[in-house]
């Protein structure tokens, strides 16, 4: 599908202003079609992102046999075979870039007593996927072909599902829901603790989709949630509200293009999802919240942003859940302010779409950032102002691309991307977007 590598160079301009709406969440799009397929009738969806990552997740879907009809934009209709009922699918499913989209589905065929390949383009392939597959294996799935943990594989689904107690080796909401989502076809209760809440939008589809599901602390920051399996799943509307990972771009532009001001509507403002406007205020950006409302069973918000001098601060690792995705725009901003900012606790970075903590790095050097990584700790030395004039190489990754094309509209010089058609992946219209705020992407 990205045969053509498509350069783009961003370039300061002037202030950018407007009302914008960026495209559905991605974590949540993914879960609506997942869910959907596995329920008992017409799951009707507004609002659904579509790029890239969440096509693939419906087409998977579709070749285990659900119906699914796009009857608009953003408005589809899943008609699903009920939990555990989807049927062998005739060729290999292929998930692009999309880590999310093969793992939580990994965990949906894992609970079905049939057996299909898995596959993605060569960063998905680099990915590790272990992380689910050892507790899938516990419920009683297996791999065939000889894997090292890495795509393709060819998984097994349990004809006998085990419910089971498991404890996240990771901080990751995608190994959670890939072992609730094949704890649905299990009897008895299948219990994830986590020692650190991560996003938890298939808890709450699964309770809107009528699941019997439990959940109480763990600890300090963790969580405790038991799920009672074999439920029949009733088919629910689902309005998808504004993705913060994708608003978190244009929202940074702003606050670091002198004169801006934007107002970003419908934002989701879930707060295991909202690290990136803490930690913002804290560097004493004007984020206004407006309009605070509950769509869809997610707080949203209408955010009123304006550009202003940024300083920097410390980040705790604690928080790296509720912002994981947003490190490589923090980054610009960080460099941005005045002084030293420092982000602690990256490990999971280095197993995204790319090595994040090099990426950012090589973007933030390339364009005359001083920036450092110490273990797994990004320090970022900000001077008010970057230099610009890089070429950043995005392997294969949408939000080093989006985060590099921010740094040139506020950079002494243009910065130039290698390509920028990752970009479809997430945030499907990002360029026509910036430029209707007013920036300078040719
Ligand atoms: C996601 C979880 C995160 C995040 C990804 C979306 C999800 O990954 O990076 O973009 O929808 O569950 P991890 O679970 O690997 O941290």
């Amino acid at each position: 599908m990205h045969t053509d590598p498509a350069p783009l160079i961003a370039r300061r301009h002037g202030p950018l202003k407007g009302r914008v709406r960026v495209p559905g969440d991605k974590s949540i799009s993914h879960r609506a079609l997942i869910l959907g397929a596995l329920a008992v009738g017409e799951t009707p969806i507004s609002g659904l992102l579509e790029g890239e990552d969440v096509l693939n997740t419906a087409r998977a879907v579709r070749a285990l046999g659900a119906s699914v009809e796009r009857r608009g934009a953003g408005e589809w209709r899943i008609r699903g075979v009920g939990v555990g009922g989807f049927a062998e699918p005739a060729a290999a499913l292929d998930f692009g870039n999309a880590g999310t989209g093969c793992r939580l589905m990994l965990g949906a065929v894992a609970g079905c007593p049939i057996t299909a390949t898995f596959d993605g383009d060569a960063s998905l392939r680099r990915r590790p996927m272990q992380r689910v597959l050892d507790p899938l294996q516990r419920i009683g799935a297996r791999t065939l072909a000889a894997t090292d943990g890495r795509l393709p594989l060819t998984l097994a689904g349990a004809r006998d599902p085990v419910p089971i107690v498991f404890e996240p080796p990771v901080p990751s909401a995608q190994v959670k829901s890939a072992v609730l989502l094949a704890g649905l076809s299990a009897p008895g209760e299948t219990v994830v603790i986590e020692a650190e809440a991560t996003r938890d939008h298939t808890e709450k589809m699964l309770v809107h989709f009528g699941a019997d599901l439990r959940i109480g602390p763990q600890g300090a920051v963790g969580r405790r949630i038991a799920l009672v399996g074999q439920p029949e799943l009733m088919p629910r509307p689902v309005a998808v509200p504004a993705d913060p990972s994708s608003a978190a771009f244009p929202l940074v532009a702003a606050l670091i293009t002198p004169g801006s001001e934007v107002i970003l509507d419908g934002v989701m403002m879930n707060a295991l999802r909202t690290g990136l406007i803490a930690t913002l205020g804290e560097m004493g950006a004007a984020i206004e919240r407006l309009a605070t409302r509950n769509e869809g069973g997610e707080e949203v918000a209408d955010l009123r942003v304006q550009a202003g001098q940024l300083r920097g601060v410390e980040v705790p690792g604690s928080r790296a859940p509720s912002m994981i995705d947003e490190y490589p725009v923090l980054a610009v901003a960080a460099a941005f302010a005045e002084g030293t900012t420092v982000m602690r606790g990256l490990r999971e970075l280095r197993v995204k779409e790319s090595d994040r903590l090099a990426g950012i790095a090589a973007l933030l050097r390339a364009n005359g950032v001083e920036v450092d990584v110490d273990g797994d700790d990004l320090i970022v030395r900000g001077r008010g102002r970057a230099a610009g004039g890089g070429l950043v190489a995005t392997h294969m990754d949408h939000r080093i691309a989006m985060a590099a094309l921010v740094t040139g509209l506020a950079s002494d010089k243009p910065v130039r991307i290698d390509d920028s058609s990752f970009i479809a992946t997430s945030f499907p219209g990002f360029v026509e977007l910036m430029r209707g705020l007013g920036a300078d992407l040719s």
